[in-house]
C-alpha cells in the first residue's frame, strides 16, 4: 500500500508516493497556471511506473493553502475526490509549514500573495509558533528584522532575498499525522487567508516584544492595572527573567495588546494579559495566550498546567479564562495589597 501526495499551492506541481515513512517515487516541476492540466496526468504516470493502481493508495495528503486560489483548489479537490472515493484517510497540511521543512531552528514559511503582500507562516519543527497569515512585505521584513536567528523559507526572489531549499514531498509524508486527518475528507477546505484581509483582520499579528515596545505596553498598563508595573520591572521581565514569555498584539504597526508569563518545568503562570479597551471582544486575548500555549507546547520539558490569580471583582477576564477552560481551585484571601481576594485559576495543557 502506498501514501499519495500532492500540493500545488504555489508555482509548483508536486505528486509523489511513499511507502512506510519512505518516498519511492516523485515528480516536482514548476507548472505554474498549468496544474489541473497535469495533475491527474502525473498521479495516473507514477501509479502505472510503479505497477500500481489507484487500490493501492491507502491514504491521500495535500497542502491546503494558503497560495494560489486555483492552484489549491484543484490539488484539494483531486485529494478529495480520491480519498472519498478509496473511503481512505485525507490528511490536510498548511502550504507554509510544507516550505519551512523540519529545521533546527524556527523557520519563516514565506509565499507571494502579490499587491506587495505575502503568506506568513512561522513554524519550529512542524508545529506553528504563529499563526498563518497574511502580511503587507513592508511589515513581513520588519518581522525579519527583529527575528534574525530565524531561517527563511520559500522562493523570495520578490523579495530580493534568498529562502532555504524545500522538500515539500518529504514533509507531506512527514506531516502526515492523525491532528492534520480530516474527520469529514468530502468537508476539506481550502485556506485563502485572502478572505480575513478583505474583512480587516490579517493585520493582527502576535509576535515577540522587543525593547521598542516597551512604551507601549507599559501605556496599556497604566490604563489597566491598579499597581502597574514600572517600566523598569517590565524590562527586566523582559530583558532580566530567562523564565519569561513576553508577546505583543499589534493591528497596523500599533501594540494593542501583551502577555506576559512564566514557564518554570511542568508548570506555567500568566503574570499579565491585557488589551487595549477598543481592541477588546475581537479575539485579540484568544491570540496571545493561544501563543502561550504554543510556547508551552515546544517546550522540551513537558508542561502540564497554567496557573493564574484573578481579582474575584474582574468578571471580563474570569469569564475569558472560563471560555478558556480554567477552573476555579480556590480563593487566595487578601492576596492584593488592597486587601481584594484572588480566585486562583489552573488549566491543564
Ligand atoms: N465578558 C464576557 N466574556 C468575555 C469578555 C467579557 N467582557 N471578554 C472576553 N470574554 C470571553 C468571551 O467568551 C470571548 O469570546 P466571544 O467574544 O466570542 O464571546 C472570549 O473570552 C475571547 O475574548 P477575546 O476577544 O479574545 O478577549 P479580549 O481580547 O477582549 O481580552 C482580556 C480578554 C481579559 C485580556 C481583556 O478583557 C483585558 O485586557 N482585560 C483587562 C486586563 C485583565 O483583567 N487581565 C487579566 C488579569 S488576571
Amino acid at each position: 500500500m502506498i501514501k499519495l501526495l500532492l500540493d500545488s499551492s504555489d508555482k509548483r506541481l508536486v505528486v509523489a508516493i511513499a511507502q512506510g515513512d519512505k518516498i519511492i517515487d516523485c515528480v516536482d516541476y514548476e507548472a505554474w497556471q498549468k496544474q489541473s492540466e497535469f495533475m491527474v496526468l502525473e498521479i495516473d504516470n507514477l501509479l502505472n511506473k510503479n505497477n500500481l493502481t489507484r487500490k493501492d493508495i491507502e491514504s491521500v495528503s495535500v497542502g491546503k493553502g494558503p497560495g494560489s486560489y486555483t492552484g489549491v483548489r484543484i490539488s484539494m479537490s483531486i485529494a478529495k475526490t480520491i480519498a472519498f472515493a478509496l473511503n481512505i484517510p485525507l490528511y490536510t497540511i498548511s502550504s507554509l509549514a510544507l516550505i519551512c521543512h523540519s529545521f533546527e531552528k524556527p523557520s519563516i514559511g514565506i509565499m507571494n500573495a502579490r499587491s506587495k503582500r505575502s503568506y506568513v507562516g512561522v513554524y519550529d519543527k512542524g508545529k506553528a509558533i504563529m499563526e498563518d497569515c497574511i502580511l503587507e512585505n513592508s511589515e513581513l521584513l520588519a518581522y525579519i528584522d527583529e527575528h534574525p536567528d530565524y531561517l527563511l523559507c520559500g522562493d523570495l526572489a520578490y523579495l530580493g532575498l534568498k529562502g532555504e531549499e524545500e522538500n515539500i514531498a518529504e514533509e507531506l509524508l512527514r506531516l502526515s499525522v492523525k491532528e492534520n486527518e480530516e474527520e469529514n475528507p468530502l468537508g476539506a477546505r481550502p485556506v485563502y487567508l485572502k478572505d480575513s484581509y478583505d474583512q480587516g483582520h490579517f493585520k493582527t499579528i502576535v509576535r515577540k516584544m522587543l525593547p521598542s515596545d516597551l512604551d507601549a505596553v507599559k501605556s496599556i498598563e497604566d490604563a489597566t492595572f491598579h499597581n502597574p508595573y514600572t517600566k523598569e520591572q517590565l524590562a527586566a521581565e523582559l530583558n532580566e527573567n530567562p523564565v519569561s514569555g513576553m508577546y505583543v498584539a499589534v493591528v497596523d504597526h500599533e501594540v494593542v495588546g501583551f502577555i506576559d508569563f512564566m514557564i518554570t518545568f511542568n508548570s506555567s503562570t500568566i503574570v499579565q494579559i491585557a488589551v487595549k479597551e477598543e481592541f477588546k471582544r475581537k479575539g485579540i486575548g484568544n491570540m496571545l495566550l493561544g501563543q502561550m500555549i504554543k510556547d508551552c507546547e515546544s517546550k522540551e520539558d513537558v508542561v502540564e498546567f497554567i496557573t493564574l490569580e484573578v481579582r474575584v471583582s474582574n468578571a471580563p477576564a474570569i469569564a475569558f479564562y472560563k471560555k478558556h477552560k480554567f477552573s476555579e481551585i480556590t480563593i487566595k484571601k487578601n492576596y492584593y495589597s488592597d486587601g481584594e481576594d484572588a480566585i486562583y485559576m489552573v488549566r491543564s495543557l
